[in-house]
């Protein structure tokens, strides 16, 4: 799956968005983010084909939505939109007591794209996995894109499954609460990242 090395994708068809474009105050100050509920997965589903229009990604976000205790799925709201949605797994490293997350799907609205959604989704999630007892965070994604909130490749955890050469750079971490000693070992995760597709291009 190519999914996290994706740049955005412009031209991509838009969601239809009920609200006003525009109102000219900042982006961030009409988004809120919040836990998604129940009553959210259509809007949540017609996310991702957008973002993510050469990807089929909603057998994996069902699966992981219907985890919700190993789950935090946050969703950015401007009015009544859904813009952006992001999903927190809990994970393990094989052998070791260390409680870890890992970061993905992260998916913004093509329209919506470039201003601060992506990045206020991350933030909000790096705060609440810290406060549930997360130590580090892993992500499979463009490095220029996450090393603006601190991430940097990780050889030390190796991902479920072995990556191809040219994704090595896209496997990155961040420590939480401090910059603590990296862990060493393999990642440990739940079955909806159990398919070898989803570690592959
Ligand atoms: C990647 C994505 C989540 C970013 O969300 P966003 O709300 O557009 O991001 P933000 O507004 O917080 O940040 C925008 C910045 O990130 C950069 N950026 C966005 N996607 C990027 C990418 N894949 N690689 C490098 N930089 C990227 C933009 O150039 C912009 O940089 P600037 O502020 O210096 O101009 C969104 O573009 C998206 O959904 N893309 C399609 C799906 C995807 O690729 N998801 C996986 C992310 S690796």
């Amino acid at each position: 799956m190519k999914i996290f090395l994706f740049a955005p994708k412009h031209g991509a068809e838009a969601i239809p968005l009920p609200c006003d474009r525009s109102d000219e105050r900042d982006m961030t100050d009409r988004l809120e983010i919040r836990e998604s509920v129940p009553k959210d997965a259509a809007l949540i589903e017609r996310l991702y084909p957008n973002a993510f229009p050469d990807e089929d990604l909603s057998p994996l976000v069902r699966d992981l939505l219907s985890e919700a205790p190993i789950v935090l799925s946050l969703v950015g709201m401007a009015d009544t939109a859904l813009v952006g949605h992001a999903i927190f797994t809990t994970c393990g490293i094989a052998g070791r007591p260390d409680k870890v997350a890992l970061l993905g799907p992260l998916a913004v609205a093509p329209a919506w794209q470039r201003q601060g959604i992506g990045s206020a989704l991350v933030l909000a999630g790096l705060q609440r996995v810290e406060t549930a007892g997360a130590s580090r965070v892993y992500v499979l994604g463009d490095p220029a894109y996450y090393e603006r909130f601190g991430f940097e490749p990780d050889a030390d955890v190796t991902p479920p499954y072995p990556l191809p050469e040219a994704w090595r750079g896209a496997w990155q971490s961040l420590s939480l609460g401090g910059n603590k000693p990296r862990p060493r070992g393999k990642l440990a995760v739940p079955q909806p990242w159990r398919q070898q597709a989803l570690w592959a291009p």
